[in-house]
């Protein structure tokens, strides 16, 4: 925990600040922090949607007394949580203790009639919560205190930055203050849950789970919600009931592939969300892309949502980056520096292209760790080594086996500061033969690049396949660029400390600063000193700097 002194001094409020910090230890309790034992992915995975099940979403009057509000929901049986958001108004995640309460409620639960516009009559775990009396409010009717679910600005970012102690400090605090919140998180699962009721109504017992960066640990507030709708559970426990010399199978449609499968469900449950779905707007089918999905806003909730299905590899990669976020506090705050100081030099964007991906920038960091000397983060062959026989997991010929107990992974030996990885990450990657190597995470070493791809990483899984087919020579030129002048900056900073004045951004928020400001500040600092220094700095942040020629630092 942060001194007291330096919460009074930042100018967010220390209530906020307080309630952020308890918002955010509480992701301690689902296992995605330090605390051994340590829960598997699955485990946190099974409870959280369990306890989604048993959670509903109001929509509620602005003002509204929370006591009598909390005991009209109690006749339907005993509140586990709850919690109030602000999105298109004030809405309340209300958790119960029993699954049997939503119904409870759901049939104490009217359909509204609209004049002269019809409802549908879906009913949902969606409602809207109406006061009998709007122009006559009690004196218990007041503002609630909402959750937070957006990050903070990148002003009040760069400032609690600025206080910060030390560079590690500062790279601690921009976790704390970008990652997902318990709430956020609970409320990401009670979506995908919503969702899930509405593919149930087609394919009963189907799963809707939340993969990629929601459930990987290396989620940022405001991130979008990948979702897969699983459909392999269904009739897997009915399917060994054979008896004596019959079998009874569904009698089914063909089509002629998996691809076309997939296509025909999304399509349909992309209409439904469309038409039936309360609060999915704009949704939109993209069913000829590489990974066809339905993407749509939840307005409820505010998360930008992608369905996708027959996508179980994508939800194995998110258990392993999860396994190796949670193996060594210094992964995750190091990943989200990394695709922050990314993000701020739009090297990455929200519009698919030619950038680099947070997928592709967090297996960098992985990689990277690997590459350190003693490692940091084990390789994927040796988690593979790790794994018993529970543990194996074959997905469309492709071996995903790694080992899924934390417990079983032996911590590392390695003490170096994140100040240290955090420069020594950008000159690797400043340096790296990108034009000859590929990225491996499974081998944790370079190797040659099978084909000509300017940046080339390898999936994990399936193998043959390179995640970062799509970035383009003069967005890998820019990253490289950038990672100089990053590790040029931070190089400068340790020789002006103690000296260097704190008034000014630095550290992390001197790398976080849009570049063409940077440069700026960069050529006025470069500027102030003798012109011989000048060139020997300048001549030392170029050295060995060609990509092709840059393998001397590698294996650090
Ligand atoms: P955000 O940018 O925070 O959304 O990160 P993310 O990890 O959720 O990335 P994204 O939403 O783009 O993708 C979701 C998940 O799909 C990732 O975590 C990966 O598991 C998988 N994925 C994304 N891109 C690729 C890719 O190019 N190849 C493969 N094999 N999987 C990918
Ligand atoms: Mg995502």
């Amino acid at each position: 925990l942060r001194p007291i002194h330096r919460l009074l001094s930042c100018p967010r409020t220390v209530a906020a600040e307080i309630k952020r910090e308890e918002q955010s230890s509480g992701s301690v309790e689902t296992g995605s922090e330090g605390r051994t034992p340590k829960k598997t992915f699955s485990e946190v995975q099974k409870e959280r949607r369990e306890q989604a099940q048993r959670t509903v979403l109001i929509h509620c009057p602005n003002k509204i007394s929370v006591k009598k509000f909390l005991k009209y929901l109690s006749q339907h049986g005993p509140i586990n949580n709850h919690f109030f958001y602000e999105s298109f108004g004030l809405y309340a995640v209300v958790e119960f203790c029993q699954k049997e309460s939503v119904t409870s409620l759901q049939n104490g639960t009217r359909t509204p009639s609209m004049g002269t516009e019809a409802a549908i009559p879906f009913r949902s775990r969606v409602f809207n919560l109406k006061t009998k009396n709007p122009s006559n409010p009690t004196s218990e009717q007041s503002r609630v205190q909402c959750s937070i679910h957006a990050p903070p600005s990148s002003k009040k970012l760069l400032e609690l930055l600025c206080y910060a102690e030390s560079i590690d400090d500062q790279l601690n605090t921009l976790l704390k203050e970008l990652q997902l919140t318990e709430e956020n998180t609970k409320l990401r699962y009670l979506t995908c849950s919503l969702i899930e009721d509405i593919a149930a109504a087609y394919f009963l017992d189907c799963t809707v789970r939340p993969f990629g960066s929601s459930v990987n640990s290396f989620g940022k507030l405001g991130c979008d919600l990948d979702m897969f709708l699983d459909l392999d559970e269904i009739g897997k426990f009915s399917a060994n009931k054979t008896s004596g010399n019959f079998l009874m199978e569904f009698q089914v449609k063909n089509v002629p592939s998996e691809r076309m499968a997939t296509q025909k469900i999304l399509s349909v449950i992309g209409e439904c969300l469309d038409h039936f779905g309360p609060g999915c707007v704009g949704v939109q089918k993209i069913l000829n892309a590489r990974c066809p999905l339905v993407r749509f806003s939840h307005q409820a909730s505010g998360f930008q949502c992608d369905l996708t299905t027959n996508n179980r590899i994508a939800l194995k990669s998110s258990e392993l980056l999860y396994i190796y976020g949670a193996l060594d506090s210094r992964v995750r705050a190091l990943v989200f520096s990394i695709r922050c100081w990314a993000r701020a030099h739009s090297l990455t964007s929200s519009i698919p292209g030619s950038w680099i991906t947070n997928f592709s920038l967090t297996m960098m960091v992985i990689f990277f760790l690997q590459r350190r000397s003693p490692p940091i983060l084990p390789t994927l062959d040796s988690l593979k080594t790790l794994a018993d026989a529970e543990d194996k997991c074959v997905i469309e010929g492709h071996n995903c086996t790694f080992v899924r107990d934390l417990n079983k992974i032996k911590p590392s030996g390695n003490t170096e500061t994140l100040e240290l990885l955090l420069k020594e990450f950008f000159e690797y990657f400043g340096n790296f033969a990108f034009n000859k190597n590929s990225i491996n995470i499974r081998q944790g070493r370079e190797q040659n690049k099978p084909e000509s791809s300017p940046l080339h990483i390898q999936n994990p899984f399936e193998t043959s396949l390179n995640i970062s087919k799509n970035v383009s020579q003069s967005q890998l030129q820019k990253f490289v660029e950038l990672a100089r002048e990053s590790a040029w900056i931070l190089n400068q900073e340790d020789k002006d400390r103690p000296s260097s004045s704190r008034s000014q951004p630095w550290g992390l928020a001197a790398l976080l600063l849009p570049s063409v400001v940077n440069s700026a500040s960069l050529a006025k600092r470069v500027r102030k000193k003798p012109a011989s220094e000048r060139i020997k700095s300048l001549l030392e942040s170029i050295k060995s700097s060609g990509p092709e020629n840059a393998t001397s630092t590698n294996g650090k």
